[in-house]
């Protein structure tokens, strides 16, 4: 099948990779010349593992090519799928401007029977628009169909969850457009949900409140657990058994970030908003996430009286391991709170120190090439993503190298039992915390 796919972020770079994997002849359209070039040399713009290889063995096989000239990449186009970006407006509804131009791109320059399918999340409704502008720019001999069909990648995993996804959803307005797209995905395997156009943009939107809730819900319960000595790993656990239940994605942390569930959360409050229902619980998994943010600071001002001039080490910037994606990270509130403070910041992250520093600057804060070096000479140490390396740390990492070891894990790195052969004074999330005999005075 021959498809155009507009936009090279996350989602439709990966999409673009995947389905020339499967034997389509696939366009990657974006505007970004350096971005295209790159691209075309073989070389991913983001960082994904495996995706590199994956877009040098199609652009070799000659499957996959990329362009930032529309009348190109539309040409022969059966199937052009919209993967731009839905920014944040300031009300956390989501911008559409990205998506309205690419319809009026596909009215402008493709040609024949062409099926639009719609991979960014985008408010229930927005297909409607999207086939209203195609409708209404549409030149001779052109025909559009609307097809709803929501992603549900991960970021670091983004390949396999592609391949090996537990559904895909497709929501048309004829069974024929529909059909035609479950042909596209055929070699997959997986699952598909066929439905309307507004219940698969629900859908999407449903899927990533509920687990952004799963997350907050969690965390408010280790908030419980550190206040009655309990574990909220014991706790996960026993919950997790129950298969009504499920034992994933029950890890409790420092919040949920990323370019989906931060932003997708509010939006649904929005669009349920414009229809009057007021979705009080999401409203309230927003506001934990808010706090569980901020958590840390909080925490270490109480430990230390203030921050003023102090030393803290903080490992892992990005919003999770295995990407270099700084987008509603915790370390960017976290930080913002250490320098609000008074205190200095010696910041790592394998693969997102680049990023970061970009977006949080180097006021206060160094950036430095190991989880040792951040750690030396500091008087509290944060820890924000788990990081495999991050996790395999020797414990004496701690006690050698920071001038009081004074650790802060947000994302519950070490077993508890481990940690009591140390002189380390250690908080983590919903667990008792080990305090040496003699605390530290810092
Ligand atoms: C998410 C969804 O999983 C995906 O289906 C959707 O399409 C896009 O958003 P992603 O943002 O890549 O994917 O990351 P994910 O692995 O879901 O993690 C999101 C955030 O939740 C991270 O900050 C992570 O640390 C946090 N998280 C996840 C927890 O705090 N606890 C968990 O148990 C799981």
């Amino acid at each position: 099948m021959n498809i155009s796919v507009i936009g090279t972020g996350y989602v439709g770079l990966v999409t673009g990779v995947c389905l020339s994997d499967i034997n389509h002849e696939v366009t990657c359209i974006d505007i970004d010349e350096a971005k295209v070039s790159k691209m075309q040399a073989g070389i991913s713009p983001i960082y994904e593992p495996g995706l590199d290889e994956l877009i040098l063995k199609n652009v070799q096989e000659n499957r996959l090519t990329f362009t930032t000239n529309h009348l190109e990449g539309f040409a022969g186009a059966e199937v052009v799928i919209i993967a731009v970006g839905t920014p944040q407006n300031q009300d956390g509804s989501a911008d559409l401007s990205y998506i309205k131009q690419a319809a009026r791109d596909i009215a402008q320059h493709s040609s024949g029977d062409v099926i639009v399918v719609t991979k960014s999340t985008v408010p229930v409704g927005t297909n409607d628009l999207i086939r209203d502008i195609l409708e209404d720019n549409k030149q001779d001999g052109q025909s559009f169909e609307v097809v709803s069909n929501p992603e549900f990648l991960r970021e670091g995993s983004a390949i396999y969850d592609t391949m090996n996804g537990d559904r895909i959803v497709i929501g048309s307005q004829t069974e024929e457009s529909g059909e035609k797209i479950k042909k596209m995905y055929s070699p997959l395997n997986i699952p598909y949900v066929m439905t309307d156009i507004h219940s698969a943009e629900m859908i999407k939107y449903a899927s990533n409140a509920y687990l952004a809730t799963k997350i907050s819900f969690v965390n408010e319960i280790s908030n419980i657990c550190e206040k009655l000595k309990a574990n909220i790993e014991d706790v996960t656990y026993g919950m997790g058994l129950d298969e009504r239940i499920g034992n994933r994605f029950l890890n409790a942390g420092i919040g949920y970030g990323g370019s989906c569930f931060p932003k997708d959360t509010k939006a649904l409050v929005q669009i349920a908003g414009n229809v009057d229902h007021k979705f009080d619980l999401l409203e309230s998994v927003i506001n934990v996430n808010n706090k569980q943010q901020a958590k840390q600071v909080e925490q270490l001002k109480d430990r230390l009286g203030n921050l003023q001039g102090k030393l803290i080490a903080v490992l892992g910037l990005a919003f999770k391991p295995n990407t270099d994606d700084m987008r509603e990270a915790a370390s960017l509130r976290v930080i913002e709170g250490l320098r609000r403070e008074g205190a200095n910041v010696q910041a790592y992250d394998p693969i997102a120190k680049e990023n970061a520093k970009s977006i949080i600057g180097t006021e206060q804060v160094t950036y430095v090439d190991s989880t040792r070096e951040a750690l030396r000479g500091t008087d509290a140490a944060l820890i924000l993503t788990e990081w495999d390396e991050i996790k395999d740390l020797e414990l004496d990492a701690f006690t050698l190298e920071m001038s009081n070891p004074l650790v802060y894990d947000g994302r519950n790195c070490y077993d508890l039992e481990r940690l009591k052969g140390y002189p380390i004074e250690y908080h983590s999330i919903g667990r008792p915390p080990v305090v040496p005999a003699v605390a530290h005075q810092v």
